[in-house]
């Protein structure tokens, strides 16, 4: 089996390609290698053998010269909320005429597609609802504000948001008309090894490299308190997913599933803070800025219960395990990070 990752040497790409290369499956990446780490992660697939294609995928014309994959795994994004406000045509073009490009070489190609979305798709608005006073929230989630398949997805979603869900529409229409199998897993948030933290995504990441540094940092949003709640899903729980999924493709497809860190995995920034210091021994001033923007959430957390029948899975690496081993590859490749944080 040959299969084809999309942004393979961004930080879920790159993992995926080294766990399925280790698992005996030949992988090819496709990066234009845009995100600042994405040639740290290039490096570590050129020792396993793994071949990266460096285009741009909104060029459909170097797309459809590519060999034949029996799968492709589409993990190529601009994937910031914040980014997507500023730079609309650069989302658009990656992340929504990326996937219609993808498309047509699945069609062409008669493969089959794996499409990691997001949970943005969902309802800002709606979610906001849920939860209105963020002081000590975590008393207040319950199984009616865990979110699965089904939430609200009016708008506003961001427009990252938006183009994850118009091309999980495109796919839906492709798979329709030319019998296209699919899967799709709209992730929450995803941290741990080869992650290039940034302020407004992959916090997790972000967060340790700081205190490790003694860097600055800040509470943005809802009172600068540090009380937002996110999941986290350890990036090895999810290729553990996509491998089953692969395994099971004939038999299921053309699904959509919401896949997170839920219930055992969550935790507020303010935490995540404290296991910081633990863990790195340093304690910074972490400034507040109040201000909320347009684009936050207070919380997330994800209902796995779909995915979680389909395929007996459920994360298996808790909160500390995801720190430990985040903080674990940071510090052993600290001196070559710095010039990527
Ligand atoms: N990391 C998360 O927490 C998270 C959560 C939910 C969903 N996702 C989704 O998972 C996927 C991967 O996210 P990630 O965290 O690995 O992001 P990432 O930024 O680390 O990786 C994306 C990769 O795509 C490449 N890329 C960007 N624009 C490109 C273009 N025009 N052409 C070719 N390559 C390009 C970048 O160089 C980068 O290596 C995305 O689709 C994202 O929407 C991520």
């Amino acid at each position: 089996m040959k299969i084809l990752i999309t942004g393979g040497c961004g930080f879920v790409g790159a993992n995926l390609c080294l766990f399925l290369n280790k698992k005996k499956i030949k992988v090819n990446s496709l990066d234009n290698l845009s995100r600042k780490g994405s040639k740290f992660n290039l490096k570590l697939l050129k020792k396993e053998g793994i071949k990266n294609y460096k285009i741009d995928i909104s060029n459909y014309k170097k797309i459809s010269k590519l060999p034949r994959y029996d799968i492709v795994i589409d993990c190529c994004a601009e994937a910031s909320v914040e980014v997507s406000r500023k730079d609309v045509d650069r989302v658009v073009n990656t992340n929504l005429i990326g996937t219609i490009n993808i498309l047509k070489k699945i069609k062409n190609d008669k493969s089959k597609l794996i499409f990691i979305s997001s949970s943005r798709i969902y309802s800002i608005k709606k979610i906001n609802s849920l939860i209105k006073n963020i002081n000590n929230i975590k008393s207040k989630i319950t199984v009616k504000t865990k979110i699965n398949e089904n939430f609200d997805k009016s708008a506003p979603r961001s427009v990252y948001g938006v183009s994850k869900y118009a091309s999980e529409m495109f796919i839906e229409e492709f798979s329709y008309a030319f019998g296209i199998k699919y899967l799709i897993n709209r992730c929450g948030v995803i941290s741990g090894p080869l992650q290039f933290g940034r302020q407004d995504q992959g916090f997790v990441s972000l967060w340790i490299w700081k205190h490790m540094n003694k860097k600055k940092l800040s509470y943005i949003g809802y009172g600068g308190n540090g009380y937002q709640v996110r999941d986290v899903l350890h990036i090895s729980d999810l290729c553990d997913l996509v491998y089953m999924q692969i395994k099971k493709f004939n038999r299921k497809f053309n699904n959509i599933f919401t896949v997170g860190g839920s219930n055992t995995n969550f935790i507020s920034l303010k935490e995540l803070t404290q296991k910081c210091e633990k863990i790195t021994n340093n304690k910074l001033a972490i400034k507040k800025q109040s201000k909320t923007s347009i684009y936050d959430i207070p919380y997330f957390l994800t209902d796995n219960t779909n995915v979680s029948k389909a395929y007996k899975w459920k994360p298996k690496r808790n909160m500390d395990k995801i720190i430990f081993d985040t903080h674990d590859w940071l510090l052993k490749n600290k001196k070559q990070l710095k010039k990527y944080l």
